[in-house]
């Protein structure tokens, strides 16, 4: 409806306004002189303070909120759209953000529709999001979105983060089609808008655990979505922001952007930590887990070129890998219609009705 554009239209208006003013707070304050130095031993320079209109919120419990008071923007509007808080009394409203490094997050248009907000330091939480408004809906906005679109549809590629720090300090670096998905896992819908835009996708996640699984669980979504997908993987508990700092960008270009791995052989490598190879044990239920990943691939030539490898790997013949392998093939077709049908997959796809 027209009075819910209307409403819309403010709101966005509101955030534009505040990216600016907590822009301004971080260039020419005291206060923000100390966010001015974290982001400096962070490494973030000028320039991408001002690209990515990086900023900063004070400390006090109203600045906001007089701010837009004295431009006429309704506190309960404001309140719904996520800037302002309600006081416990009813007197009155709060700053959602204080004392935090405010990062603006654009919808695809370019239009400031929330915000996150780190604190300088240690502290929980590390990132303060905007809630889920009319504007901001987690599940369908990704960050810098709007800004790495145009490499995206160039190169055809779009290269998965984890962090905001992760899409800045890659796009210094030469990474202009970087996104992240913010304190959530990649959704269908992500998958799908970026499937409009590329062809293929590289995963980029940290180099820890959670990042390692958070990148098992976005294969099968981004493949579900027809893109191609690859895995750049970290040193073990380094994430992009930190390598970059630590080696600098040539060498996260040439070492981990360059040579991503296929999300096949970054399956093998994940199976392979699980396993000690060399217990016999480790060694054989590697090698039928390793069959299972191949076997899901549709094109007989990569299924040969991963068995091959695997065969060298666990000295086993290509022969009995290849037999498993058709096997394992055999029971996932025969099983697909019976999922439909009911639950008796179970029994190997035989129906005894
Ligand atoms: P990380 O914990 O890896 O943080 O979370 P980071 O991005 O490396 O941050 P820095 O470098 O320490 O500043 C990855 C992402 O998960 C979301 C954020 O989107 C963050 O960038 N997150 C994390 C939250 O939303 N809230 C949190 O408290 C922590
Ligand atoms: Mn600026
Ligand atoms: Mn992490
Ligand atoms: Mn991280
Ligand atoms: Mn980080």
């Amino acid at each position: 409806s027209s009075a819910e554009d209307g409403e819309r239209e403010k709101l966005i208006a509101a955030h534009e306004l505040t990216a600016k003013f907590y822009h301004y707070l971080l260039k020419n304050t005291t206060h923000g002189q100390e966010a001015m130095n974290y982001l400096r031993s962070r490494g973030i320079t000028d320039k991408q303070i001002d690209q990515f209109m990086i900023g900063y919120a004070p400390p006090e419990w109203d600045m906001l909120v007089r701010f837009l008071e004295k431009r006429e923007f309704n506190a309960q509007r404001m309140e719904k759209g996520g800037l302002l808080i309600a006081k416990q009394d009813g007197s009155g409203h709060i700053d959602r953000f204080r004392d935090r490094i405010m990062f603006p997050i654009w919808n695809r248009d370019g239009k400031v529709i929330a915000f996150a907000g780190r604190i300088l330091g240690e502290g929980q939480p590390k990132y303060l999001n905007s809630p889920e408004t009319m504007l901001f809906n987690k599940s369908r906005n990704l960050y810098n979105f709007h800004q790495a679109r145009v490499v995206m549809r160039k190169s055809r590629r779009v290269v998965l983060f984890e962090g905001y720090m992760d899409v800045i300090k890659a796009w210094s670096a030469g990474v202009h089609n970087g996104v992240a998905s913010m304190g959530t896992a990649l959704t269908e819908e992500h998958a799908t808008m970026l499937q409009r835009n590329v062809e293929e996708a590289v995963i980029c996640y940290d180099g820890d655990n959670a990042g390692q699984e958070a990148a098992l669980k976005t294969i099968p979504l981004l493949e579900k979505a027809g893109l191609r997908t690859q895995v750049a993987v970290l040193p073990r508990g380094i994430d992009p922001d930190e390598f970059i700092e630590r080696n600098g960008a040539q060498t996260f270009i040439r070492e981990i952007i360059e040579h991503p791995v296929s999300s096949v052989k970054f399956k093998l490598i994940y199976a392979k930590k699980n396993h000690i190879l060399l217990e016999e044990e480790g060694r054989k239920n590697y090698s039928l887990e390793a069959v299972g990943i191949i076997a899901e691939l549709d094109s007989p030539t990569e299924r040969e070129f991963y068995l091959k490898e695997l065969s060298r790997e666990v000295d086993l013949s290509l022969e009995s890998l290849k037999q498993d392998c058709y096997l394992a093939r055999e029971k996932k077709h025969k099983s697909k219609p019976q999922r439909d049908n009911n639950d008796n997959s179970w029994n190997n796809g035989r129906n005894e009705n």
